[in-house]
């Protein structure tokens, strides 16, 4: 246990030794990054076709220790056509990695960009415009090279905060404005460092935080937005930087930041290991919770994780809809898109109901109608038409008595699930019950769906050594 505070900087010796022993990059990996940085501009400049910048963490030098993620930038005129700019931006970002890596392969974000492995360092080589300014950009990784720009200017002396609000974010598991996470991204957590003027300054005030918080740096916000946090982006002022961050990823942020406050300790710091479950345990976890558990999976759409995941969840939510409407109570759903294949996870009260069912008919008021109810009825052998506060009510036989009949049926295909996933679905899903839900590469996605709670909550738990 460390405590008391180092000499000058006023900051927590606890912290000290953190960004000492875990977050500060050593002089050798600063010039190694740089180094590898600096042959990729001359590269760039060389080909005379774009200017290179680098942006991203190591440009800021915000980055974590052993973080090995370059983002190397080429600016291309704005006057050049968009399917020019792809097209030559593509192909200097191709002959640019050649020079160095034979592992390259292209990705598409907003356009496509070239992602390669040079020198153990993972760098992605993006083609941009060179816009005057941010409220000019054509895409939106033109916004990047200004939010370089931007903290590079005024986060000095704020590094070392960076670092540990960084790494706070991580540990917690809200790291990553990406669309599983819905989390706080480098940018931000740079932004509500440089806000509130340092780590500790920033954990007082998310204390406090409460939705609908909306903190604008350069007081020039130019549209409404809604969405939980909104930190309005200082170089565009139509755009919260914070749109990803959900209510709950929000709500961790501020039950870490009073956990840490009130008790501080390294816990806070150190990712938990990712943990899997076996079949064994499942099975275990199933009979003493005595619920019904049902997955369904399919081959994962052939799109980026930010058009498949949204999709994903929406899908979840429509098909927790069919269960309730058909008698299924759902007590916890969850996604997970995988490389291979997505899965769909339900845990149901039961999933075994009896082959009879309530049907409202109409109002006895409504005469055509009920007449109509009155004759289809008339020989049915199930108790009914009865009347219920002024309507009839027929009991007719269930069309789905066992949830997994209903998952495997095609009305898992009408339901309101995403264009991509629908495609997906409709050429091949698999249904399974119980234990035979596990799966090795779901291993740590189902041992996650049993073991929720909050970060808080864990770092406390790990703590009593339980
Ligand atoms: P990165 O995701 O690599 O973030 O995006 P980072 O700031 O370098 O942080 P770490 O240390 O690698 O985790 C590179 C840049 O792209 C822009 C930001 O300017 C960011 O710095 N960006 C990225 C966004 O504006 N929004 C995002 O959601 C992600
Ligand atoms: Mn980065």
């Amino acid at each position: 246990m460390v405590s008391g505070t180092s000499e000058g900087t006023g900051r927590p010796a606890l912290e000290e030794k953190i960004l000492a022993e875990q977050l500060r990059p050593s002089s050798e990996e600063r010039k190694y990054i740089h180094g590898v940085a600096e042959r990729l501009l001359a590269a760039i400049a060389e080909s005379g076709k774009a200017e290179g910048m680098v942006v991203g963490s190591i440009a800021r030098d915000t980055w974590v220790k052993g973080d090995r993620d370059l983002d190397v930038f080429m600016l291309f005129s704005p006057d050049l056509p968009r399917e020019v700019l792809e097209a030559e931006g593509l192909a200097l970002a191709r002959s640019v990695a050649r020079k160095f890596t034979d592992t390259f392969c292209e990705k598409y974000a907003e356009h496509p960009y070239i992602n390669a492995t040079i020198e153990s360092i993972d760098v992605d080589l993006v083609p941009c415009y060179n816009v005057a300014s941010a409220a000019s950009i054509q895409s939106a990784v033109d916004r990047t090279p200004f939010h370089t720009r931007y903290i590079t200017e005024k986060i000095n002396g704020l590094v070392d905060d960076v670092l540990l609000a960084k790494q706070f974010a991580k540990a917690g598991g809200i790291y990553g404005s990406d669309q599983m996470t819905e989390g706080f991204s480098g940018y931000l957590c740079e932004l509500l460092v440089l806000h509130y003027g340092g780590f500790t300054p920033l954990l007082r005030a998310a204390s406090a935080w409460g939705p609908h918080l909306k903190i604008d740096i350069e007081h020039h916000a130019a549209k409404e937005f809604d969405e939980p946090l909104i930190v309005i982006d200082p170089v565009d002022p139509r755009r919260n930087v914070a749109a990803a961050v959900s209510l709950d990823r929000m709500a961790e942020f501020v039950e870490l930041a009073r956990g840490y406050l009130d008790t501080p300790s390294e816990a806070f710091f150190v990712q938990p290991p990712l943990r899997g479950i076996s079949r064994d345990e499942l099975a275990a976890i199933l009979s003493r919770r005595g619920t019904a558990l049902c997955a369904v999976t399919f081959a994962t759409p052939p799109f980026i994780e930010e058009i498949v995941v949204p999709q994903l969840k929406r899908s979840c939510g429509a098909i927790c809809d069919l269960l309730g409407r058909n008698g299924f109570v759902v007590h916890h759903a969850h996604y997970r898109m995988d490389t291979g294949r997505c899965m769909l996870l339900f845990e149901l009260l039961t999933d075994d109901l009896p082959p009879i069912r309530r049907h409202e008919g109409p109002p006895v008021w409504n005469r055509t109608n009920a007449e109509k109810f009155l004759e289809k009825y008339q020989g049915a052998l199930l108790p009914g038409p009865f009347i219920e506060n002024g309507r009839y009510v027929m009991e007719v036989p269930r069309e789905f008595g066992h949830a997994a009949d209903l998952l495997s049926s095609p009305a898992l295909l009408n339901v309101g699930v995403g264009r991509h996933i629908r495609i997906s679905l409709g050429k091949d899903w698999c249904v399974f019950e119980g234990a035979d839900c596990w799966q090795e590469e779901f291993a740590a996605f189902i041992a996650g769906f049993f073991s929720r709670c909050s970060p808080l909550v864990r770092i406390r738990r790990g703590r009593q050594g339980q």
